[in-house]
């Protein structure tokens, strides 16, 4: 499964990169906000620092389908053409995506909160559907088992649409789908640090470290 980072902070994106296995970084519009600087200096920093080949996933927020394919042709042109537009899930998005699709760009499908949603989707060839775990949990459904009866879906109907999951608040909702086996998922920097926080693992090491310096002397390690 494939592990994205959903934030746009280059600096935090660069301190991710710089320790764990990432494979490429989601925004929206949310997100964007929150850097409070000029969306294409933002996306255009990211772009530089995981290459042309990195993925990258970025929002259109036109509200009628021509609008979003001229958009993506936009973000496209400045991003690279590689670059994953998301296009929301609703009715003037399917238009947008099935055009877009035929012109042969990469869409992620968003705003997705239903199978019959990531079904729509599918059928218009987009290359990624992306369910919101926590935001569905929060209108009192099943997040964790809405994108495995998307899975499902797509697996039975042999789409080769795959899931990038998103919207996850803690580390146990993303656990659940790795061991299901979605395409990919994107983790806000707090729950992709949590998935390595863990107080035992620290102090077991701890504990090793200092047997080991007992034994050779201080700041002494098997370099010797
Ligand atoms: C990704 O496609 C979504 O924009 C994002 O992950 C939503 O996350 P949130 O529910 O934490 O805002």
């Amino acid at each position: 499964m494939k592990l994205l980072i959903d934030d746009a902070h280059i600096e935090e994106i660069r301190s991710l990169y710089a320790y764990y296995p990432v494979d490429g970084v989601t925004t929206n519009p949310t997100i964007l906000s929150k850097c409070g600087k000029d969306p294409y200096i933002v996306l255009q920093e990211i772009r530089d620092f995981i290459g042309a080949e990195g993925e990258l996933h970025v929002q259109a927020v036109s509200r009628i389908a021509e609008d979003m394919v001229e958009e993506a042709h936009h973000i496209t042109s400045i991003l690279g053409k590689n670059t994953c537009v998301k296009i929301p899930s609703v009715k003037e998005g399917y238009k947008a995506m099935q055009i877009l699709k035929k012109e042969g760009y990469r869409i992620t499908a968003t705003a997705i909160y239903s199978p019959a949603q990531a079904f729509l989707a599918a059928k218009c060839g987009v290359d990624y559907v992306a369910p919101y775990v926590n935001r569905i949990d929060n209108l009192g459904y099943d997040g964790i088992a809405t994108v495995k009866e998307i899975q499902d879906m797509l697996t039975a109907n042999h789409f080769e649409t795959g899931i990038l999951a998103a919207s996850f608040k803690n580390t146990r909702q993303v656990m659940s789908l790795v061991t299901y086996g979605i395409t990919a998922a994107t983790l806000s920097p707090d729950v992709f640090k949590a998935m390595n926080n863990n107080q035992s693992v620290e102090s077991a090491v701890e504990a090793f470290i200092s047997d080991f310096e007992s034994l050779r002397g201080k700041g002494k390690t098997m370099l010797y």
